[in-house]
């Protein structure tokens, strides 16, 4: 489906854009990197993973899921990323002021660096749990319904300016990676899993998806 091959190509741009915030933000306590670049990653953030990735994926991919493949809206994993959605959303907005040019006291550097840890670390694992469990389990669900691409939008200019800002953020910024967080596939790897979400097979699997499992 080129959607969700365009939402995975986007998952790529913003994975490197998270692991280049963490790198700047590293550096402010260093003084080796430009104040006004933090806007330039608010946003890359808000236009192009929020206006544009995030929307798409909720107005026309997670909306088909409920719609046309009948999948719940207020439990399970569209319940349980579109409220990671709204927790991301919220963080951004709160570390938004710390990454505004001349706030960059040592105080502001420290609490600036844990809400840098706690929105990439949880965009991280929001990215792995949809490459690998929702868009596959929802594309194949969606295409049981026949239903085989879905439209898409076109990139408004200013998001694709901010998607143009975060390719050339990342090279200005070498990402990192963030060596205490356990990145992966599945469920279980899901920041989702046991909170707001029980895992796919007991939240969107039919009787007939039980019962082909109990034969194989
Ligand atoms: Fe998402
Ligand atoms: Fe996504």
């Amino acid at each position: 489906m080129k959607l969700i091959d365009a939402f995975q190509d986007e998952h790529a741009l913003i994975d490197q854009v998270l692991g280049s915030l963490r790198t700047y933000v590293d550096g402010l306590a260093h003084g080796t990197t430009d104040a006004d670049d933090g806007s330039r990653f608010i946003a890359f953030f808000t236009e192009f993973a929020g206006r544009f990735h995030h929307e798409r994926e909720e107005g026309v991919f997670f909306e088909a899921l409920v719609t046309q493949a009948d999948l719940p809206r207020t439990s399970g994993p569209v319940h349980a990323l579109l409220r990671e959605h709204a927790e991301m959303e919220q963080w951004l907005r709160e570390m938004a002021p710390l990454l505004a040019p001349a706030t960059h006291s040592a105080d502001d550097r420290e609490r600036l660096q844990a809400m840098a840890v706690r929105y990439t670390r949880a965009l991280w694992r929001h990215i792995d749990a949809e490459n690998s469990v929702l868009y596959p389990e929802g594309e194949e669900r969606l295409g049981r319904c026949g239903i085989r691409e879905m439209a898409d939008r076109p990139m408004s200019e200013s998001e694709a300016a901010a998607r143009d800002e975060g390719a050339r953020l990342v090279a200005r910024y070498r990402p990192r990676e963030d060596a205490s967080l356990t990145r992966g596939d599945g469920c279980f790897m899901c920041r989702a899993h046991g909170e707001t979400c029980d895992g796919l097979e007991a939240e969107w699997w039919t009787d007939l998806e039980w019962q082909e499992f109990f034969l194989r």
